[in-house]
């Protein structure tokens, strides 16, 4: 029988979830008992209204909720807050250095399209860690090029991973990071899996407010702009041999970034989805955001573009299974074969990269309870099915990029397949539009906005 999800999915467990686990270092392992980001999102908003209260000792990840949660008060420095018993296998944000940049670069023309990716703040942040010291102090400096050793294990096995976040500046002139507690979380497990070193969330997630802070100028304010916030984590060992980092590297860039769509328009993408080709496999590293899970993608794409498509539908297992769009989770809103309205999205099962923007999509429609929401498992026999039948309404990507994206078209098996998305309004793609750029912009406040 097909079961609507919860509002907890695996990667928003309940909050006690995250008081048990508060007698252990935010910086350990999510899923043997550090505290998860999404946790630390619902914690802190039940703090807030009162409805929860922290265990009378104070444990090391109940401080640093302790010091989010003065720092949003209080005009003194957060740190100054609460007793501070980290564990020292992570850096502290107490400890940042900062160097100005005695070059400020000039800003990008607001009335020019700005690329992605193209522009660069002032200033970055950087941390080093080695096998004998641990991890060095954070430093907040000029932008500036990395020197690396040629062996380094980043450039020779991928020993490399990432994320990627943004900053909205809201009509009152704030800025605020989206959900960053659910970056930090999944760059740790990234983190894990590729036996870097191990870091506090809470003491990264500082620091990067700090540089978002510094470069709080470079954030644009135009309809669609925002803050694109890239965290890197990287083996720099210098020395050839396959085995556990014993040097690292963690930095975070920023780059303003315009809109994704031209204009206000939706502009739909089209898919090629071909078999073939697997990004990710269950035992594999799907679900982490590493550098290696790129870097082949970009020949498949090369082949969509080929064959007329702009992206490409990831498919696995010998029933095809539709599992994400190019860098995008995937959704579905159509009308199961049991008659009933809902919206679909593949389960967290491994393959799929647990994308914030997807979370944030199934929290709101959970909240919303018009529809059954579901994470289960789609197949192209059962898609194409319901495009026969006339029971789909809108298929879309979701990602921090482009936030909602609508799909129109999957080629497959050499048919081009019309999705009536665009018919359909898109009625429930316009409606996360709207709902995520007022949360975004602070007209509507909400705990999933951290203010910087
Ligand atoms: C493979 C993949 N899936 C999904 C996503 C969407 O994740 P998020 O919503 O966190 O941006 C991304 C984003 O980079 C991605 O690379």
């Amino acid at each position: 029988m097909r079961s609507a999800s919860g509002p907890s999915s695996p990667q928003a467990p309940h909050i006690w979830e995250g008081l048990v686990h508060l007698g252990v270092p935010a910086g350990g392992h999510p899923t043997k008992g550090g505290v998860s980001g999404a946790g630390l999102e619902r914690l802190f908003l039940r703090l807030r209204s009162g409805r929860a209260q922290l265990p009378a000792t104070p444990t090391m990840a109940a401080a640093a909720v302790r010091q989010i949660w003065a720092r949003k008060f209080l005009p003194v420095p957060w740190l100054l807050c609460g007793p501070r018993r980290y564990a020292s296998s992570s850096f502290k944000a107490v400890d940042l250095q900062l160097e100005m940049t005695q070059k400020p670069h000039k800003k990008p023309d607001p009335s020019k399209p700005l690329l992605f990716g193209k522009t660069f703040t002032d200033h970055m942040l950087m941390v080093e860690w080695n096998r004998e010291k641990g991890w060095g102090q954070p430093r907040i400096q000029p932008f500036q090029t990395l020197t690396l050793h040629p062996a380094s294990s980043a450039l020779h096995y991928s020993l490399q991973l990432f994320e990627g976040m943004k900053a909205f500046k809201g009509r009152d002139q704030q800025v605020r990071l989206f959900r960053p507690w659910l970056n930090m979380d999944r760059m740790l497990r990234s983190a894990l899996r590729l036996c870097l070193p191990s870091f506090d969330k809470v003491e990264l997630l500082e620091c990067i407010r700090r540089l978002v802070e510094v470069d709080k100028d470079w954030v644009p304010s135009g309809a669609g702009t925002s803050l694109y916030v890239r965290p890197v984590f990287i083996g720099n060992q210098p020395s050839l041999g396959v085995g556990n980092p014993t040097q690292a590297l963690l930095y975070v860039i920023l780059c303003p970034v315009g809109s994704y769509f031209p204009g206000d328009a939706l502009s739909p993408v089209s898919l090629l989805a071909d078999p073939t080709f697997i990004r990710a496999w269950v035992g594999g590293v799907g679900d982490c955001k590493l550098g290696g899970n790129y870097g082949p993608t970009v020949f498949v794409q090369q082949e969509a573009e080929k064959r007329g498509c702009e992206q490409v539908l990831w498919l696995y297992g010998p029933d095809h299974q539709l599992t994400e769009v190019g860098t995008m989770n995937i959704f579905i809103f159509w009308t199961y074969e049991d008659g009933v309205l809902e919206l679909v999205t593949p389960p967290l099962d491994g393959v799929i990269l647990p994308g914030v923007v997807r979370q944030s999509l199934l929290d709101l429609a959970h909240s919303w309870g018009e529809f059954r929401v579901t994470e289960q498992k789609i197949t192209m026999k059962e898609f194409m099915r319901a495009l026969e039948d006339g029971r789909v309404r809108e298929v879309f990507g979701s990602g921090t990029a482009c936030q909602v994206c609508p799909v129109h078209r999957i080629l497959y098996e050499g048919k081009h397949l019309h999705i009536p998305t665009m018919e359909n309004g898109p009625e429930l793609i316009l409606r996360f539009q709207k709902e995520l750029k007022a949360i975004q912009c602070g007209t509507k406040a909400h705990e999933w906005m951290l203010l910087v």
